[in-house]
């Protein structure tokens, strides 16, 4: 035996599995649970809510339908389930070699999505909005990209019930990541850099601002503005809305169930939020328990410095992309006109944070910090190195508040218990881990004049 090391008995398991027959068969929506209802999403001509006929030129009726649902359970179309069974349930997993490394008394959990064919939890929503569109006769997809995460989900969901795909990816992220590109069209989908000269969104961030890195933002204009023009074409969006963060959290209900396996319950949650989904997904089966008074963690949301719309911008109605195609949605942002660094997390460059997920923090239900990223590549380094998994750059931010709170554990000796998301393995963001290992990534952090500059964009809209 390794000097220092001691061997768990085989009553403390390090994956806690469950049988696919375990599988959760419904998704869980917050909102019926919450003290007030969130705010109603705004027509940008009218100033009045939006009903099911302004957003049926995107979207099927079932996901309309979903995002407005006052249904507590959303029952999991078998064909859904069907697709699900080829990865889930994921394994909720006990991290004691870096709980030995960090020389903690803390217990360390995570609920690893990155077995899923994209390699994230991109699918657990990529797949019932391929299902809901095909099951409608829709022929073709488009969407954006940060990362490639997403894109890579879509284009596998489209594939299993033969769909179109067309795709848009931040061209920061493009040029940096080929092989995205390449497993995106393996699965048989299209992809462009965005801004591209295929859309009047693109064409006009362009003629301003020629090497544009692009933006999440300036991709869902392209992307909306496709689907827009076709009767056979509609869009998906990876996070941010209501139906994308119901779908995910199947990630909760399992865990919940894995957690009672382990006879254990989380102190505290902590997960990475670019538009909210892989938090929410795990997060609010537990502030269910929580508000039904079974259970008391604390959830914190971590996000990058560079891009903190929860910590630094305001709770206002902005538009979701940078044209302002979309509905206006309260939530908060730092403007739709913001670029956020080029950032190796690239699924976290978003300008404004999920409505609900914005809606359950000015209700003071979960707490939000911001991390630059090299502490959070250092904690992804210590995490490959104990764990065996290279993270992808996003969980990487919820790592390092895991580190963190481990660290203040061994300070005060509380064992307490940690649950966070490893929403993705970072396989195919190597580049990002070489230049950490070379010593040369920067750390960025939003200046207030930024922030000010990226504020005066905001639309008027009554308070
Ligand atoms: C692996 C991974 N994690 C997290 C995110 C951020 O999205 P969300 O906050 O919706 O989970 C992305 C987005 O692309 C991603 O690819």
């Amino acid at each position: 035996m390794i000097r220092g090391m001691t061997v768990e008995s085989a009553d403390a398991p390090t994956k806690i599995l469950l049988d696919e027959r375990e599988m959760p068969r419904r998704w869980y929506n917050l909102i019926p649970d919450l003290p007030a209802p969130p705010p109603p999403v705004l027509h940008p001509g009218t100033l009045q809510p939006v009903g099911p006929d302004d957003l049926a030129p995107l979207f099927p009726m079932a996901l309309i339908a979903q995002e407005v649902t006052p249904d507590r359970f959303v029952d999991i179309p078998e064909d859904v389930l069907d697709v699900y069974r080829l990865w889930r349930p994921s394994p909720l997993i006990r991290a004691r070699r870096l709980e030995r490394a960090l020389g903690t008394p803390a217990r360390i959990y995570y609920k690893y999505e990155g077995v899923s064919p994209a390699g994230s939890h991109k699918p657990n929503t990529a797949v019932p909005q391929a299902y809901y569109n095909a099951t409608a006769g829709v022929r073709r997809l488009t969407t954006e990209t940060g990362a490639g995460q997403w894109g890579t989900a879509l284009a596998f969901a489209c594939a299993q019930f033969g769909l179109g795909c067309e795709i848009w990816q931040v061209r920061a992220s493009y040029d940096r990541k080929p092989y995205r590109k390449l497993m995106i069209e393996t699965f048989g989908a299209t992809i462009h850099p965005s801004p591209s000269a295929l859309t009047e969104a693109g064409r006009r961030v362009l003629a301003a601002h020629p090497d544009s890195p692009g933006s999440l933002g300036i991709a869902i204009s392209e992307a909306v503005e496709v689907a827009a023009q076709h009767a056979d074409t509609n869009y998906a969006l990876g996070s941010v809305l209501n139906h994308v963060l119901l779908h995910q959290t199947i990630i909760g209900e399992e865990a919940l169930l894995q957690f009672a396996k382990a006879g254990e319950q989380p102190d505290l949650i902590v997960g990475c939020t670019g538009g909210g989904s892989n938090f929410a997904g795990l997060a609010f089966p537990f502030l269910r328990e929580k508000l039904a008074g079974r259970m008391a963690p604390t959830i914190r949301a971590v996000e990058p410095a560079a891009c903190p719309s929860l910590t630094k911008g305001v709770y206002a109605y902005d538009f979701g992309d940078t044209a302002g195609m979309t509905p206006l949605m309260k939530m908060h942002t730092l403007g739709h006109d913001f670029i956020p660094d080029p950032i190796h997390a690239g699924g976290l460059r978003y300008h404004g944070m999920s409505p609900l997920l914005s809606h359950v923090y000015e209700l003071g239900l979960i707490e939000a910090v911001a991390k630059t990223q090299r502490e959070c590549f250092e904690a992804g380094v210590q995490f490959a190195r104990t764990e065996g998994i290279v993270p992808a750059p996003e969980p990487t931010h919820a790592l390092a508040a895991c580190v963190e709170e481990a660290l203040r554990c061994r300070e005060t000796g509380e064992p307490k218990v940690i649950l966070t998301a490893l929403c993705g393995h970072g396989l195919l963001d190597l580049a990002a881990y070489g230049r950490i290992l070379a010593g040369d990534m920067e750390d960025r952090e939003l200046a207030d004049e930024e922030l000010a500059t990226a504020m005066a964009s905001l639309p008027t809209v009554p308070a």
